[in-house]
């Protein structure tokens, strides 16, 4: 059955359900690496040999939600909150764009202390002074505020379903309902964001089905972002003590959503890469052709925790993957062989 399925791949048939429930269960090294390799090469075809690099700024962990996994949720009393003033993310901006980043990305908690004004002020002041993409991750917004932030020049939005079976949904997200998280991707995408999505591998109680269904629904969303990750435990979070989800399973669900979903973004996931060293790497052979940076300035990263031994990946981390995996450095980057930054 495995052997017809990749054969499906090959001539470019599509993937039913059931194949794709096939893919995730398989634990055959053979079998995986020939998965991971039949993503690698659509990756190529597809999206070419470039790996995306972003930059990341968590400027805010002020969050009203009580995510049940989430190392910044509301119930973490000894948390140490923190809200970048908008002059020091600009600080950040401006290195960011002065090693020729094209594309920022704006990420906090859910903090109702960031109106659509002061979101709005910001949003214009990096497209004036650096005119660089901008990518916003700040939760649910009602649909007007979504509407002004693109307006205001936002280009990419990232709000993840996390998993598409509603038990486990409203189990983990107490706070939440999983129409309207639906729903604020719909209404990002009939906006025109390049419109993000994604989920975490190995919550309570998940099984590869609820992952297949992830998949087919970033298809059928239309979703051009797929960020694909694994659950860690948080400290002091009611998860705490739950197993982390498997490296394995991650990448095969990369593999997948690469050749299910075609001509996406796929990023090699911070959390991979905090559960394993090589995580990145292996993303980047498994489907993934994007990496993003964390310029949280350090003073405040340690307070960004949303799964405790983040990893914090710098720019030298995702030259070495870039090179160990033989790809391509995006053109746009202003640094020299070694990796210093020569603006
Ligand atoms: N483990 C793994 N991923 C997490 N995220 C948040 N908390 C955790 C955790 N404990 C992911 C979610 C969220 C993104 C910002 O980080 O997918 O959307």
């Amino acid at each position: 059955a495995f052997i017809k399925i990749m054969k499906k791949i090959e001539s470019g048939e599509e993937l039913s359900y059931e194949d794709i429930i096939l893919l995730l269960k398989t634990e055959r090294k053979a079998e995986m690496d020939a998965l991971f390799s039949a993503a690698d090469q659509m990756r190529k075809e597809i999206v070419g040999d470039v790996v995306d690099v972003r930059g990341a700024i968590e400027f805010s962990n002020v969050c009203m939600k009580d995510c049940k996994y989430c190392g910044v949720r509301r119930s973490l009393p000894t948390l140490e909150r923190y809200r970048m003033t908008e002059d020091e993310i600009m600080e950040i901006v401006h290195e960011l764009h002065a090693m020729g980043l094209q594309t920022v990305i704006l990420q906090s908690g859910e903090d109702s202390w960031w109106t659509a004004e002061k979101m709005i002020a910001l949003i214009k002041r990096i497209k004036t002074e650096t005119g660089m993409r901008i990518t916003l991750s700040i939760g649910e917004r009602p649909q007007e505020e979504y509407a002004r932030f693109k307006e205001a020049g936002a280009n990419n939005y990232l709000l993840k379903i996390e998993t598409t079976n509603r038990e486990i949904f409203e189990f983990i997200h107490p706070d939440d309902d999983y129409d309207e998280r639906a729903k604020c991707s719909e209404w990002l995408r009939e906006l025109g964001y390049l419109n993000g999505s994604g989920c975490m591998i190995g919550l309570p109680g998940q099984r590869p089905e609820d992952i297949a269904r992830d998949i087919l629904f970033f298809k059928e969303m239309g979703i051009n972002m797929i960020g694909i990750g694994p659950f860690l435990p948080a400290k002091g979070t009611p998860f705490e003590k739950y197993p982390a989800g498997s490296v394995e399973m991650t990448l095969k669900a990369v593999a997948v959503t690469r050749i299910v979903c075609k001509r996406v973004f796929i990023p090699a996931t911070t959390a991979l890469a905090s559960l394993d060293p090589d995580g990145q790497i292996k993303a980047l052979q498994a489907g993934a052709n994007t990496v993003m940076l964390i310029n949280t300035p350090a003073k405040y990263r340690y307070n960004y925790q949303i799964y405790s031994n983040k990893n914090m990946i710098d720019l030298h981390a995702a030259i070495r993957a870039i090179q160990v995996t033989g790809r391509k450095f995006p053109s746009y980057l202003k640094i020299d062989v070694e990796g210093n930054i020569d603006a």
